[in-house]
Parts: structure tokens; sequence; C-alpha cells
């Protein structure tokens, strides 16, 4: 026996099922094409080429791209503004477009904050039409914290390989073991298996102390008998 009370809570939902399924026969039938802006709409459509060698671009500066040499470019992070015509080019050649994210520091142990925020993340990658994310967090991680950014990693990976089993998330790590300098005690290991791969920010000098650093240049390094190679009087000299 139906109730009259409970008919009209069924026809309430009926029409909202109905329109649920519209959505979602739309959803598969046009899944990227949706506000499109690029003038040819497969361009929308991200990338799903497999695990490949990367030539990885880091776009900090929006005026130059169209000279960079897209034959070889296999990502683009993207560090400046979002510019769709870039989104476009980028796909149109290939290559994937990640967002450049931070997570804030202050609400690393906040699993629930983790969460919304890893939803704002696919929420806009989905809306500007992009690959995946490229964290770049470079804050002092204790070890006793460090299994917090692998969970921020692992849900974020899940998140977006649930709607795009082809998106790509890396993580930025220092070009030296982890708690060397700066306090960036990352879980390397942890953070491989998390994501697809770590990139490894070896470039640029770090003004560290007495330690040699990837690109530390030749002239200053000095070699000890143990072994270590260090720069006796410190990087701020060589620089002044
Ligand atoms: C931390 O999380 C809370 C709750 O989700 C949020 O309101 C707040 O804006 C977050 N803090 C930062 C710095 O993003
Ligand atoms: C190796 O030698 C350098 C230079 O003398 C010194 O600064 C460093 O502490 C030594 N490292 C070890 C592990 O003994």
């Amino acid at each position: 026996m139906v109730s009259g009370r409970r008919l009209r809570v069924l026809s309430g939902i009926l029409p909202a099922l109905w329109l649920l399924c519209l959505c979602l026969r739309h959803g598969t039938t046009a899944p990227v094409k949706v506000d499109c802006p690029c003038a040819d709409p497969s361009q929308c459509e991200l990338i799903t080429a497999p695990p490949r060698k990367e030539l990885f671009a880091f776009i900090v500066e929006d005026s130059n791209w169209q000279k960079y040499d897209w034959s070889k470019i296999t990502t683009v992070g993207l560090y400046t503004k979002y510019d769709p015509k870039l989104m476009c080019h980028a796909h149109s050649k290939g290559a994937r477009i990640v967002l450049a994210v931070i997570y804030p520091v202050d609400n690393l142990t906040n699993p629930a904050a983790r969460t919304a925020w890893i939803q704002q993340q696919v929420a806009q990658a989905k809306s500007w039409h992009m690959d995946g994310v490229n964290f770049d967090i470079e804050y002092p991680v204790s070890i006793e914290d460090a299994h917090y950014v692998v969970d921020l990693v692992k849900e974020t990976a899940q998140a977006f390989k649930a709607y795009n089993p082809n998106a790509q998330i890396t993580f930025d790590v220092g070009g030296v073991p982890p708690c060397l300098v700066l306090g960036w005690c990352y879980d390397y290991t942890a953070l491989a298996e998390a994501c697809d791969f770590l990139f490894l920010m070896d470039y640029d000098l770090l003004a560290a102390g007495p330690v040699a650093f990837p690109n530390s240049p030749l002239s200053v390094i000095k070699f000890a008998a143990n072994g270590s190679v260090y720069i006796p009087e410190g990087i701020y000299r060589f620089l002044s």
C-alpha cells in the first residue's frame, strides 16, 4: 500500500532521476567538449599517452610559451595564470598541462580540509581541461608529519585518476636527500609510490651553507678526503 505522502515524494523524485539520467547520458556522449574554449573542440580532450620519457616545462612567464620547442615537451606545469590558448596549444601538440598546486601547510594534519581541497583541485582541473597536478609545496615538514604529505598525494592521485585514468600527478623534491636542507623531510620513497613521478629540483644554487648541491659551480667545490663534497666558505661568499 502506497500512502498519499509517499506518492508525492515519489512524484518529486522521478523527474529528478530523469534529469540525472539526462545529465549522465549527456556526460557519456560529450565528456569534455562542454565549455571548450578551443577552436578545435578535440583539443579539450585530455592526453591519454602512457608513461613516457618526459620533458617537463614549468611555465612561469605567460608571454613566451609560443616559442617553446613543443616537438620535445611532454608536460607543462602551469605556474602562471590560466590561458585557454595555452591549454589548447599543449593538447594540440600531445603535451599534458597540469595545475601547479601548494597545499596550505596549516591544514596538513587535517584530513577533512585535505579532502575538501582535493575536490577543489579536481573541479578546477575539470573546468580548465587540465591533465593533473604538480605539487610544489617546498615547506618544512618533520619526519613525524611526513606521512601527511604522502596521504595528501595518494588521495589526490586517487581522486584525479577516478575521473581520468591518464591523469598525471607529480611532486617536486629537493635535489638532495630528505631533511638535509630547509627541513624538507619528505618521504621520497612513499611519495614516488603515491604519484606518477617525483620531479628532482636539481637546478639553481641553494644558499644553504657549506654543502655542495647538484648545480654548485665546480670552481667553488672542494672534495674532502672523507668523500664529502662541500663549499668551504659557503655560497653567500660566491654570490657576493
Ligand atoms: C583549512 O581548512 C579549513 C576547513 O576546510 C578552511 O576553511 C581553511 O580555509 C583552510 N586554510 C587554508 C589556509 O586554506
Ligand atoms: C668530511 O670532511 C668535511 C671537510 O673537512 C667535513 O666538513 C665533514 O663534516 C666531514 N664529514 C664526515 C661525515 O666526517
